[in-house]
């Protein structure tokens, strides 16, 4: 069968994506970029970002918990340096945007709107400046407040990327939906605090977000519960690193997933999973992702 999934005018080689932030701009590892469905660019900001301090990084039980903080050369430098290496990417390209007001966003939509990028995907999980620090992406009103203004603002196909931190990732959803976008993706990083031998904050961030395999039972219910919740496709992360991975999460009604962690462990973590799947379809004789997608059954949530 044909691997392919098309979202909108978007034709997406295969359903495997490097999430963001895990797989840089994409252009820095070409060969394997080139054989995914598509590359999530690490976070954009409008002015460049030196991130928070180290380390950034920790490695906890079946995960890590990071605080990059948004490190990024800015959208100028971005589009002046960086669109040019990503013309050599294959794949479609989807630009992942960060902002803590809801008018940079409008400004980065507005900056992108004539270069090739295939999409753009806004991290709701900023802290909303104006709102007193709270996550756009916790508040449904805010989410469609965005997602209609960035919409107003672009042709691209618009992902909305949800966060399941304390909201029912179903209501915002269904309001990233009634606004207009194309698909939503989830989940982002989950809260986290890690402490050393003397109950001290680890990472230079203090707080940070758990990803990794520990994540995923709980992104598999998350991508289950929005998918049977809205109409637009649905696109699963949370600790995918085999093809078993990402099948679940087709059969809970993802039609794209993004490998993100498993990224760090090997660049080409993500290449693993699409040969897997390729293998998988073959051996058990699938003739669409029809077949599987959304399949995990019904039945209510316990
Ligand atoms: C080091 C690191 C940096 C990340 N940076 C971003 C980012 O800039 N924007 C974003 O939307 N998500 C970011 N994420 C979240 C991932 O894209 C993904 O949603 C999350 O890690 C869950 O998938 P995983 O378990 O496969 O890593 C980052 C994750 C990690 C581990």
């Amino acid at each position: 069968m044909t691997l392919e999934v098309v979202i909108r005018d978007v034709k997406f080689p295969n359903p495997v994506l490097a999430a963001s932030g895990t797989f840089g701009f994409g252009w820095e590892f070409l060969a394997v970029a080139n054989r995914l469905g598509g590359v999530v660019t690490k976070g954009l900001t409008i002015a460049p970002r030196a991130g928070n301090p180290p380390p950034r990084i920790v490695e906890t039980a079946s995960g890590v918990v990071n605080s990059v903080g948004l490190e990024n050369p800015g959208v100028e430098v971005f589009k002046r340096e960086i669109l040019p290496r990503l013309q050599r990417v294959k794949c479609p390209v989807i630009v992942n945007l960060a902002a803590g007001k809801e008018e940079e966003f409008c400004e980065l939509t507005e900056t992108l709107e004539q270069t090739p990028v295939a999409g753009l995907e806004l991290n709701l999980s900023c802290p909303n400046v104006k709102e007193g620090g709270v996550v756009f992406g916790q508040d449904a009103l805010q989410v469609e407040k965005i997602t209609r203004a960035v919409r107003k603002r672009t042709g691209k196909l618009l992902i909305v990327k949800l966060t399941a931190n304390f909201v029912d990732p179903a209501d915002t959803a269904k309001a990233a939906e009634a606004a207009g976008a194309d698909a939503v993706s989830l989940i982002n990083t989950l809260f986290a605090l890690v402490l050393d031998q003397e109950g001290k904050p680890l990472l230079g961030g203090r707080t940070g977000g758990l990803s990794g395999p520990a994540i995923k039972p709980f992104a598999l219910f998350c991508v289950e519960r929005v998918a049977r919740a809205v109409k637009i496709p649905v696109i699963g992360m949370g600790g995918i690193k085999t093809g078993q991975d990402a099948f679940e999460f087709i059969c809970a009604g993802a039609h794209l997933i993004q490998v993100g962690t498993a990224n760090l462990v090997k660049p080409d973590g993500a290449l693993e999973v699409v040969k897997e799947l390729r293998r998988m379809a073959r051996t058990r004789g699938w003739q669409s992702w029809d077949d599987i997608r959304g399949k995990a059954g019904e039945g209510r949530f316990s």
